[in-house]
């Protein structure tokens, strides 16, 4: 490893120490000061890179949060804090660790799967045990999805607040977002805009929409099918779904180890499912899948990273192989750092603007893993490396304006630093 690759390990493990409050990791310091569900999988993955018990605790203490019915929240309130708005109260979920009461993309799976193949060859002792625990609530939360976000089975899972989608402010939601309404019972307190440029947050009046979705479901006391009947934002993704396709794929690499035949049998059933689902996304004119608006009926165009992700399980034919990698190609052609999020022939480009255009370390490296498995292994290359050169150059930032390179958001994130340990091994 060179002195600068030796120098940035160092930089990234000290973040993630640093951003380590007892087991689990914030997103970054002030911002974002609590657990965050796919923030921690990515995490773990990075802790796998050279501590595996570490590792296996983030998860761990991940699902201390686990709901009954097997939904993971997409923040576990481990510990007070009045850096960040919405808050515990405002959620009023009733488990024991406090949660907020909706989700977040499935890496999970992912995850374990890495830990497991770095605690092999690490030979890590507890690998069994602590592993087979993970498997379990793995299960539970898959079966969770299948149930209550696609309870008519097509094959695609639903989100039913931007949030869940880990893409809060996607251009992908401007269409539906704009029909919920922008009264709140609850007073919005943003703490957001004491830590970051305004410019570079979501607006107030998306605030107002996020904030009405979650009085919504609290009133309806978080039951599944309640909030499925009632929501106004029901969106069947193909990020989400291809996320979950993906982990559902690794779990069942898992299962001889970790599992029992009868799990692995189901784990195979819903990865069929789910592929089957992707599969009617593919739009050829687009040269990407796209997302479905189940409250409109309507097809979602608007250009995102989305479009691409379901690379991360689906086996694509020739022609859309090279349909995909013309259009990544494309999106790249005019950045001095890909991929964005939206492209920057999209009237909705932002270059600054959370999701609306800035590059994403994680987003890149769920793309490059979709492209490897796809035989795109130079794109896959070009963009690792333009990720990581992006970190070594402007630092551990939220996310990368693509247009000038700068770093955006907060600084010190603890997904960058893990993205960082992952991707410069594999350059
Ligand atoms: C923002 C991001 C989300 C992430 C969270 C914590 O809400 O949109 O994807 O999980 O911050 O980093």
């Amino acid at each position: 490893m060179s002195d600068t690759g030796s120098k940035m390990d160092d930089a990234a493990r000290a973040i993630l120490a640093q951003n380590d409050r007892g087991g689990y990791t914030v997103p970054t310091h002030g911002l974002y000061p609590f657990q965050w569900n796919w923030d921690s999988a990515f995490v773990a993955m990075g802790f796998a890179t050279y501590d595996v018990g570490r590792a296996y605790r983030e998860l761990e203490r991940l699902i201390e949060g686990q709901w009954d019915d097997g939904m993971i929240p997409h923040i576990i309130f481990h510990a007070p804090s009045d850096t960040y708005f919405p808050g515990p109260e405002v959620w009023g979920t009733q488990h024991g660790v406090p949660t907020s009461g909706i989700t977040q993309p499935p890496v999970f799976g992912m995850a374990l799967r890495s830990i497991h193949d770095a605690a092999l060859a690490a030979r890590f002792p507890d690998a069994g045990a602590r592993g087979q625990a993970l498997f379990q609530a793995a299960l539970r939360h898959h079966r969770w999805w299948l149930r209550a976000r696609d309870p008519e089975g097509i094959g695609l899972v639903a989100i039913l607040h931007p949030w869940e989608s880990g893409s809060d402010n996607s251009p992908a939601w401007d269409i539906a977002f704009a029909r919920v309404e922008t009264s709140t019972t609850t007073a919005i307190r943003r703490r957001d805009l004491g830590h970051v440029d305004p410019a570079m947050r979501p607006r107030d009046i998306d605030y107002q929409r996020f904030i009405h979705l979650v009085d919504l479901y609290r009133e309806c006391g978080w039951d599944p099918a309640r909030q499925w009947a009632r929501a106004p934002f029901k969106i069947a993704e193909v990020q989400m779904t291809a996320i979950l396709a993906r982990s559902t794929a690794d779990l069942i690499a898992l299962a001889d180890a970790l599992g029992t035949p009868e799990d692995k049998g189901e784990l195979q059933d819903m990865l069929q499912v789910l592929l089957a689902g992707l599969a009617s996304r593919w739009r050829p004119d687009l040269k990407r899948f796209v997302s479905l608006d189940l409250i409109s009926g309507e097809d979602i165009e608007a250009p995102t990273q989305a479009g691409f992700m379901p690379l991360l399980a689906v086996a694509l034919d020739d022609d859309q192989r090279k349909a995909v990698a013309e259009e990544i190609t494309r999106w790249c052609s005019d950045v001095v750092v890909g991929l964005p999020t939206t492209p920057s022939f999209s009237p909705a480009f932002e270059a600054k603007r959370y999701w609306r255009g800035p590059v994403w370390a994680v987003i890149n490296w769920l793309l490059a893993d979709g492209l490897r498995l796809n035989k795109l292994d130079d794109l896959a290359r070009e963009i690792e490396q333009a990720t990581v050169q992006a970190i070594e150059r402007r630092g551990f930032f939220e996310n990368f304006d693509p247009v000038t390179g700068e770093g955006g958001g907060g600084d010190t994130f603890s997904w960058t630093a893990a993205a960082y340990l992952v991707l410069s091994r594999r350059s």
